[in-house]
């Protein structure tokens, strides 16, 4: 299979991101090594059937979360090949293995507030964060109040020009993602954020939090997932464990 343009799926407007947290269930503690290695192979599959159609990105949260041990990002140009993709790693061997800990649907869009900042601002955030690994992933879901809502686009450009003036600081050690979900979930943005350094994500938020912008946050994770990226073959061989 030709693997889907992952990068114009990472980056274009129009993009579904779907984020699935399983756990697995005590009974996949007690399998022995090669009944494990069997099923994570058929998992493996799974994914690889599907990246024609859909960027995977697999994340261990097991250890630093209590809500789920793995998570799943899924980014399609259609919400029904992400939807096959799931109902078919819930068909899969592993599928009894896994409890369902949460999905969380989303879309990006073009940005709503940037194009209306200085040119210097706009400069800013286009340069490029820190290269090397980024081993750490967070996702936070957000929920925003009815007041904010009401609030015409030139109060809204104001205030999202301070969040901004506040995390740029950040921008070269913390990379992020939004998506809208307002409609497609009980939320209105799934942030997602990739760093190495936890310390300047805390700081970011932090700052955030003291921006006015923040007044209008309704809902502030609940859960905040906390992960390491992992490829499909170093989740597999953590989860053979
Ligand atoms: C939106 C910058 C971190 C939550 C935005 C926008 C910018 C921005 C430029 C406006 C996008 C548009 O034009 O539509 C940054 C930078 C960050 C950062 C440079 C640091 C690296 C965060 C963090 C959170 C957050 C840590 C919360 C956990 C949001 C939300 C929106 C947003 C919810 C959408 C707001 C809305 O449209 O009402 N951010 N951000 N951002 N950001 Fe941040």
């Amino acid at each position: 299979y030709a693997a889907a343009d992952r990068d114009k799926l990472l980056s274009e407007p129009g993009i579904y991101g779907t984020f699935a947290a399983f756990g697995l269930t005590e009974e996949w503690g007690r399998l022995d090594a090669p009944a494990k290695i069997a099923h994570l192979t058929a998992l493996k599959g799974v994914v690889e059937q599907h990246r024609e159609k859909v960027a995977i990105d697999l994340y261990l949260l097991r250890g630093l979360s209590d809500h789920a041990d793995v998570l799943f990002r899924i980014h399609a140009a259609d919400l029904r090949d992400s939807q096959k993709f799931l109902v078919d790693l819930h068909a899969s061997p592993m599928g009894r293995y896994l409890k369902g800990a949460g999905v969380l649907n989303g879309m990006s869009k073009k940005a709503n507030y940037v194009p209306g900042f200085p040119d210097q601002m706009k400069a800013d955030l286009k340069t490029a964060s820190e290269p090397g690994p980024v081993p750490y992933a967070i996702v936070i879901p957000i929920r925003k109040s009815a007041e904010w809502w009401a609030l015409d686009q030139e109060k809204r450009a104001v205030m999202m020009k301070e969040h901004t003036e506040a995390a740029l600081p950040y921008h070269k050690t913390v990379k992020r993602k939004l998506y809208h979900s307002s409609g497609l979930d009980d939320l209105d943005f799934i942030t997602y954020f990739e760093t190495s350094n936890l310390e300047d994500f805390h700081n970011l938020i932090l700052s955030l939090e003291k921006v006015k912008e923040f007044q209008y946050t309704r809902r502030f994770g609940h859960p905040t997932l906390l992960g390491t990226s992992k490829s499909l073959d170093q989740l597999i061989e953590t989860l053979a464990q």
